[in-house]
């Protein structure tokens, strides 16, 4: 890819085109003023001037825009931890996420249909808050990831006990490794004939990951997302690991956050579901997210509820925004509205150069096949 040109690398470096130009014929190589450069010879002339390169994304480039306020640890307070529940297909991941689900939303709340949302919040028999997000795959987690978005604070790992440790289970434990984030290893399906979670234990510490009961230290659970056995136990455990992070955050100030999913509802607009991170998230706040921006008309939880704030840990429908930004977005909310479009203008301007430019990348190689 040809990132800049002649040009725009000379202002970069304060110095003339013409200079650069002289540079890149002494290294054979003949340039125009407006010529774009690749990235290895940036990196080259830059080296002659004296200068270091750095290549961010577009992404990174606009994650890195608005400048975050950074916390007095005074005003820090505990926050409900994210957990995302991740293992092989079939394994039961949605099996468990819907027991936790129905089992810890009071009945009578919920009012009619549960919409799918993609996270949302329950709180445990112990009366501690947990938010789950229901990431539909490792993609969508690896995607977040990519675009420099941390969310999840502990990861489940459903193995199935009748089944074995399986290339996507190891895939879940390898994420969650590179993120850093602590694992906790739920053995479902136990009530089925041919559930053997000593095979499953043993497999792995196989892979150097030796469970508690194995005398290691990764926390374990057996559970049945059919009686609901075990299940508690798991969240508790999740809550243990949890405990250990100290997880804080400041709920009195402007919010940020992050997209998890978003989609143009015919009748209301765009609606997108975020993730509060810091901040109290009120309706009627400007917001800015990934590329769009608007401001917050209304605001629900994962039953439909009307909300009027929304704190840390919370996920939330937003309603206001106009377009739909990409799971793993940033999300500020700005002071003022024409910051707020204007930035968004800028990051659509960016995405879409960046779009531009890979397509007539495609197309000068297309054109060099046929001939
Ligand atoms: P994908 O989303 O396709 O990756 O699957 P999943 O991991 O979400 O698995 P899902 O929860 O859909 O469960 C797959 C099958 O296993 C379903 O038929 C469930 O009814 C069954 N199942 C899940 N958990 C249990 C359990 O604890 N006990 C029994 N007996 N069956 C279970
Ligand atoms: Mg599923």
């Amino acid at each position: 890819t040809e990132y800049i040109s002649a040009n725009e690398l000379a202002s970069l470096m304060d110095v003339s085109v013409q200079e650069v130009i002289s540079v890149c014929l002494s290294m054979g190589m003949f340039v125009s003023i407006n010529q774009r450069i690749d990235a290895e010879a940036i990196t080259f002339i830059a080296d002659e001037f004296g200068y270091e390169v750095e290549f961010i994304s577009a992404e990174e480039e606009i994650q890195n825009e608005v400048v975050d306020v950074v916390d007095d640890p005074e005003d820090l307070e505990e926050r409900a931890p994210i957990v995302t529940i991740m293992g092989h297909v079939d394994h039961g991941k949605t099996s468990l996420l819907d027991y936790i689900r129905s089992e810890n939303v009071a009945s009578g709340e919920a009012g009619g249909i549960t919409q799918h949302i993609g996270a949302y919040s329950v709180k445990t028999k112990s009366g501690k808050q947990v938010t789950f997000l229901d990431t539909p795959g490792h993609e969508a987690f690896t995607a977040m990831r990519a675009r420099g978005a941390k969310v999840t604070d502990v990861v489940i790992v459903v193995i199935a006990a009748d089944d074995s440790v399986m290339p996507q289970t190891r895939e879940a434990i390898n994420h969650a490794q590179v993120a850093g984030v602590p694992i906790v290893f739920a053995f479902s399906k136990v009530d089925k004939p041919g559930a053997n979670t000593e095979k499953i234990r043993e497999e792995l510490s196989q892979m150097n990951y030796l469970v508690e009961d194995w005398g290691g230290k990764y926390q374990s659970q057996e559970i049945s997302s059919k009686s609901g056995m075990g299940v508690d136990d798991l969240l508790e455990k999740v809550l243990l690991e949890a405990e250990l992070l100290e997880l804080k955050a400041n709920p009195d100030r402007r919010a940020v956050g992050t997209v998890v999913e978003a989609s143009l509802d015919k009748g209301r607009g765009y609606v997108t579901t975020i993730l509060v991170q810091a901040g109290t998230l009120k309706v009627g706040d400007i917001i800015l997210a990934g590329a769009h921006h608007g401001r917050v008309k209304a605001m629900t939880d994962y039953l439909g509820k009307k909300l009027k704030k929304a704190g840390p840990s919370d996920p939330v429908q937003v309603l206001g925004l106009n377009g739909a930004p990409q799971a793993g977005d940033k999300f500020n909310v700005m002071d003022q509205e024409r910051d707020a479009r204007e930035l968004a203008n800028k990051r659509e301007q960016i995405l879409r150069e960046q779009t531009i430019r890979s397509r007539k990348h495609i197309t000068l190689e297309e054109i060099g096949r046929r001939k």
